[in-house]
């Protein structure tokens, strides 16, 4: 393994620059014992961390993904507690089902934790036959939860309880959008926005909400990229998704995000933009130049 991968997944610098969780696991099940969470994305990565964190927490656990055999799994190892619902997020009339039979069979959610996610690393040129990627980046990553909650916030706020979480990227707030990713970006900054808004109406009715700003998460969804940046497990990012639902701050995510937002996004927007169009015609040189040889 080279210097840079050692570097980098050294647990020492991946929490440096991740973060850890503070959240230890008496303090979580006193939080969450017999509340029920739905977690979207519960398949993999991310949200099937959370979910196995949660119900040895004692939550009761819904789990929502397309993979019903992963959920079934995931499921039969939780035991009782969990709850499976196969379902595609872009499809609307399943989502309409899906939120019919969540109100009806476990009632308003006290945690709905949007995880469910799908990223597309492309560039323009060519993405130019390919708007379906920006249709299922948009569908899975904005339109599905926005419905999915929509569905169920009214009887949250009517029972004045409840807390949804976001899980956003520092793609969003962090860093500044970034070339090679519009529709993953653009689709994940729709629901940032839309979320925050929300969370100003519902908040005086008792629903919190929060935003979530990974950095990044060693999953299937990046794992065809940067082996060379400080990666957090799912197990860690699980564990601040329990911090966030124990502490129910507005934002969480890594410490440098905030201070990074400052920097990229306004002080010295100019430059870090220059300085990732130049990165990016280098890698896309080098990424033709690769296909030429044929490698
Ligand atoms: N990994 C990172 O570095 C990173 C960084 C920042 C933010 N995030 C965010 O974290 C979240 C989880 O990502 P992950 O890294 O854990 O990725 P992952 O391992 O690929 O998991 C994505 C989950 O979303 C589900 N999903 C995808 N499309 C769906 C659809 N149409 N309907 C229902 N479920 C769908 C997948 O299940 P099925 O395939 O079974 O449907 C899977 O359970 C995403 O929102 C992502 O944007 C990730």
């Amino acid at each position: 393994m080279s210097l840079r991968r050692r570097i980098a997944s050294s647990p020492a610098v991946v929490a440096a620059v991740n973060g850890r969780a503070r959240t230890g696991e008496d303090e979580l099940r006193a939080a969450i014992a017999g509340k029920t969470v739905v977690v979207t994305g519960a398949s993999y990565g991310i949200g099937e961390a959370t979910a196995r964190r949660l119900a040895g927490a004692g939550a009761t656990v819904v789990l929502v993904a397309r993979t019903a055999e992963r959920l079934e799994e995931l499921a039969a190892e939780l035991g009782p507690r969990a709850h499976t619902y196969a379902c595609d997020l872009t499809d609307e009339d399943a989502v309409g089902d899906l939120a019919l039979r969540l109100l009806f069979e476990h009632g308003p959610p006290d945690v709905l934790v949007n995880n469910a996610g799908k990223s597309i690393r492309r560039s323009i040129a060519d993405s130019t036959d390919r708007f379906h990627d920006f249709q299922r980046t948009i569908g899975v990553n904005y339109l599905g939860p926005v419905q999915l909650t929509l569905a169920l916030l009214p009887a949250m706020r009517e029972r004045r309880a409840g807390h949804l979480v976001n899980i956003s990227t520092s793609g969003v707030r962090g860093l500044p959008p970034s070339p090679g990713w519009s529709a993953y970006q653009a689709s994940k900054a729709a629901f940032d926005v839309w979320s925050r808004c929300v969370a100003q109406e519902v908040r005086p009715d008792g629903v919190a909400s929060t935003s979530i700003y990974f950095g990044l998460v060693r999953t299937r969804m990046s794992a065809p990229n940067f082996a060379t940046i400080p990666g957090m497990s799912p197990e860690d990012a699980a564990a601040l998704v329990c911090d966030a639902i124990v502490r129910r701050p507005r934002t969480a995510g890594p410490s440098w995000v905030g201070l990074a937002d400052v920097i990229t996004s306004g002080l010295m927007r100019g430059t870090t933009e220059r300085v990732m169009t130049r990165a990016f015609v280098r890698n896309e040189r080098a990424r033709a130049a690769r296909r030429e040889r044929g490698a």
